[in-house]
């Protein structure tokens, strides 16, 4: 068996740098970042982004920080195309940001890619061609000489249709596709080749974008080749290096990091790690990587959560609750020695004194979280004590978040009344904080109707102990309750909602539902609001009244002015 192994893989030979220099740098500025989510990060996807979608994420790296954002692959498909048009035709491009396209190195593909630029200032034209021996004689069947004419014809055609094209800035980006299985004197050649063709100066430089097309080495490896092609490369004065790791190894964030120490000053990669197979590079775990280490990476990520849900709706993709920084759980803890440590680590916390609270490699509020302890209540159980008890006593199963919010609840209580809880104290917990709270926003009763195509509420509430009808209208019920409950001075956003049936059912032997909305507001952080009802549409408006309530004086704040 083991000798079977050794035939079919084999260890990615050593690059025979004997004195590489990257293993004694450390990173010190933030590289050039290119957001590739729209485009390697879309087509990875099992539903694409449709127009709308892709605006909203756009608008979302925009927020982010990101000045170079790879919008398409336009020759690919009308959706494609389209999207870049109303891009630039509606006028959607800040004016410090530059959009990418991406094409084959083919005649008709890169005549199509400009067509969908007319009218841009600035853009990126990403050209690729493969350059790894198992593409030039099992793909493509050319030489080696073949394959450096099929890059220098393409980016020959570049420079001609960009010079007809005077109003716009057109940057070339070349990718020698598969470079890490690349002989690397010949990704030299090829690159050196596009660099002369183009006429690279240094007020005209080339982005050389590096690929681990598929990662198939140690990070260390892709280290050396990237330095010694820092090293090699012809008119380096005039190339910008860029990385795209792919993280089939599970190790794109470590090549970056090295890669950047060996010479790179450019990264493409995706939010969260989305992309092809295994994904792009993590562009999140990157930039709080370097913020940990005292380096500003110039990305905004203080409020991780809205990012999150945002691109859990654009990509329809769930973020892993460990996933670094951002996942459900990484703030929180369940073991008793870890709570008590970051406990006493927080109380010892000065604000103006290098951070050093245990088990929390970042401040959490730098990402606009907070940190939850999480307790046992029933260990015996084996199923994490208060949700267990919530769903085979209740019935009620709770979303991930709000099995965090809650046990904090209960954590308060516990810490303030001492003593075992059993199901029936959780149950008065749960009911008293989401359920029948007494706060100032009170549910009646609704009444639904048609507007045209929209859907109206007359929402019969008591504020303060004073009726009211509020009305709205939106796409569903709960939009419009949500902007009837906006028109009346509330000001929150709906991050996510979901509604189960209860299982068992109620004491009356009727089915029930139970809906969970997260909400924000400003600065008062995210909240849960929870509604049972035996009619759906009144849970979702119970559990929005809930959300309000909780979200307390941040959701109040334009009521109070
Ligand atoms: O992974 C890759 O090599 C690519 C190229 C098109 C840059 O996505
Ligand atoms: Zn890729």
């Amino acid at each position: 068996m083991p000798q079977q192994i050794a035939r079919k893989y084999t260890a990615f030979p050593p690059v025979g740098l004997t004195d590489r220099q990257w293993p004694n740098r450390v990173i010190t500025q933030a590289p050039i970042w290119m957001s590739t989510d729209l485009r390697d990060g879309n087509q990875a996807l099992f539903e694409p982004m449709n127009a709308d979608k892709k605006m909203q994420m756009f608008q979302t790296l925009c927020q982010i920080g990101f000045k170079q954002i790879e919008v398409a692959f336009p020759s690919a498909s009308e959706t494609e195309f389209g999207f870049v048009r109303r891009l630039i035709e509606e006028k959607h491009i800040p004016d410090d940001v530059t959009i990418e396209v991406l094409t084959q190195a083919r005649e008709h593909l890169i005549r199509r890619t400009f067509e969908s630029l007319k009218g841009a200032r600035q853009a990126i034209v990403h050209v690729y061609n493969a350059t790894c021996p198992s593409f030039r004689d099992f793909v493509f069947g050319m030489s080696k000489a073949e394959v450096v004419k099929m890059a220098v014809d393409a980016v020959t055609l570049i420079k001609t249709l960009a010079a007809e094209m005077p109003e716009t800035k057109i940057t070339l980006e070349y990718s020698p596709e598969l470079f890490t299985a690349t002989e690397l004197d010949f990704a030299k050649e090829v690159c050196d080749a596009v660099t002369a063709a183009w006429g690279a100066t240094p007020d005209n430089k080339v982005i050389l974008n590096l690929p681990t097309t598929v990662e198939i080495a140690t990070p260390n490896i892709y280290a050396d080749q990237i330095e010694w092609m820092h090293r090699h490369l012809a008119r380096r004065d005039s190339v910008i290096i860029s990385l795209h790791p792919h993280n089939d190894r599970g190790t794109a964030v470590a090549a970056a990091e090295l890669a950047l120490m060996a010479g790179a000053e450019r990264v493409e990669g995706c939010l969260f790690g989305n992309g092809e197979r295994t994904g792009n590079v993590d562009l999140v775990t990157l930039a709080l990587n370097m913020h940990t280490q005292g380096v500003d990476p110039q990305l905004d990520f203080s409020d991780i959560n809205a990012v999150a849900r945002t691109y859990e709706h654009c990509t329809q993709l769930p973020i892993h609750p460990r996933h670094p920084y951002v996942g459900d759980l990484v703030f929180t803890a369940f073991s008793g020695s870890h709570q008590d440590a970051i406990k006493k680590g927080f109380a010892a916390q000065k604000a103006d004194e290098p951070w050093a609270v245990p088990y929390l490699p970042v401040d959490p509020a730098d990402v606009g979280r907070s940190y939850d302890s999480v307790i046992r209540v029933n260990s015996q159980s084996g199923k994490g004590g208060i949700a267990y008890l919530m769903e085979t006593e209740y019935g009620v199963v709770m979303p991930r978040r709000l099995q965090v919010e809650f046990s904090g609840v209960v954590q308060r209580h516990t810490d303030a009344h001492g003593g075992e809880l059993g199901a029936t104290d959780i149950w008065e917990l749960f009911s008293g904080e989401f359920l029948t709270s007494t706060a100032g926003l009170r549910y009646r009763e609704h009444h639904l109707f048609e507007h045209g195509d929209a859907q109206g509420i007359r929402l019969a509430v008591e504020i303060d102990g004073v009726p009211h009808v509020l009305s709205g209208e939106g796409n569903g019920p709960i939009n419009a309750a949500v902007h009837a409950l906006q028109g009346a001075g509330f000001a929150f956003q709906v991050r996510s909602y979901e509604e189960r049936s209860m299982v068992p059912m109620g004491d009356d032997g009727n089915a029930r539902a139970v809906a969970f909305i997260e909400m924000n507001a400003g600065n008062g952080g995210e909240r849960y609001g929870v509604g049972i009802d035996a009619n759906i549409v009144s849970a979702s408006l119970k559990a929005l009244i809930s959300g309000v309530n909780r979200l307390g004086a941040a959701a109040r704040l334009d009521r109070a002015a």
